[in-house]
């Protein structure tokens, strides 16, 4: 064990309790609500910490003597100074319920280690992305579309983020008209990145389960575009356990095959985890 004087990032707020080895302890930069159910948050980044964006990180929160961590897509793209994440609020869950409560200066708890499936290596180049995500699943790719190499493998990217009603649909929406005016990728993604936001429990310009939308032809119909084609098109999928089961068989019954680092493939999956 680690004393949080030892390790506590300058300027933080004192702990009540150690914090536990090989864990880093950061200080949370700003917080947003986004609905009673969704919140982003930004922490300090550990100067060590090396990630591929896509990746997830376990994440808590010094309030126990043993920590609860759960799995969290780092929102950020890897070259980012800081960490942003995009979260639920689970009402009794062990991690959320608390998590949802922190305010700047507050310290998180991250482990070492990254990892994770939705990662550009983990797919062979191609003409056209489609990044498919419901709720807090579109976090990976709020990395991915703000990293550089994204472009270099990818034409096109088309994400598609579904969610009960429209206020969840904000975060994905600020996110991509964030891209234009990036100083960093702006010019890089410009004219390159289309979002497809549907919702299934409110009116919307858009209405409807993906899976729905792509198997009726509404999706293609209403972009325009050229239907989903193993010979020219990637598919990564990130969302609730049911979607991604239901996007998995969609994808290899068009012939997508799923694909990994030390088999770069078609397509890949990743659930978004709650706490
Ligand atoms: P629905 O409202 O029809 O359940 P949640 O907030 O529960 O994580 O769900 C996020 C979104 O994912 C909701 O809009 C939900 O639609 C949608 N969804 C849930 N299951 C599936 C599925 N099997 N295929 C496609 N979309 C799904």
């Amino acid at each position: 064990m680690n004393t949080a004087t030892a390790l506590n990032t300058v300027g933080a707020k004192p702990l009540d309790f150690p914090i536990p080895a090989n864990v880093h302890a950061e200080t949370v930069v700003s917080v947003k609500h986004y609905t009673d159910r969704l919140f982003s948050f930004r922490i300090t980044r550990p100067q060590s910490l090396r990630f591929r964006s896509g990746e997830f990180v376990m994440i808590g929160l010094p309030n126990a003597e043993k920590p609860v961590f759960r799995a969290y897509s780092v929102a950020s793209p890897a070259w980012d100074e800081e960490l942003e994440f995009f979260s639920i609020k689970v009402p009794d869950g062990p991690l959320t319920s608390h998590l949802q409560k922190i305010q700047p200066g507050d310290t998180v708890l991250m482990r070492q280690k990254s990892t994770g499936t939705l990662v550009v290596d983990a797919l062979t180049p191609a003409k056209r992305l489609f990044m498919i995500s419901t709720g807090t699943g579109v976090a990976p790719f709020a990395s991915l579309l703000r990293d550089p190499d994204t472009y270099e493998k990818f034409d096109q990217v088309i994400l598609t983020h579904t969610c009960r009603d429209v206020a969840e649909l904000a975060y994905g929406k600020e996110l991509v008209e964030g891209l234009e005016n990036d100083p960093l990728i702006g010019e890089l993604t410009h004219g390159r990145v289309t979002l497809y936001s549907t919702t299934t429990r409110e009116e919307s310009s858009h209405m409807g389960r993906i899976t729905a939308l792509i198997g009726s032809g509404k999706f293609y119909s209403d972009l325009g575009i050229e239907k989903l084609n193993p010979e020219t098109d990637r598919i990564m999928i990130c969302g609730s356990m049911h979607m991604l089961k239901d996007v998995k068989e969609l994808a290899e019954s068009l012939g997508f095959d799923e694909g990994s680092l030390s088999h770069p493939s078609t397509f890949v999956v990743e659930r978004a985890f709650v706490g």
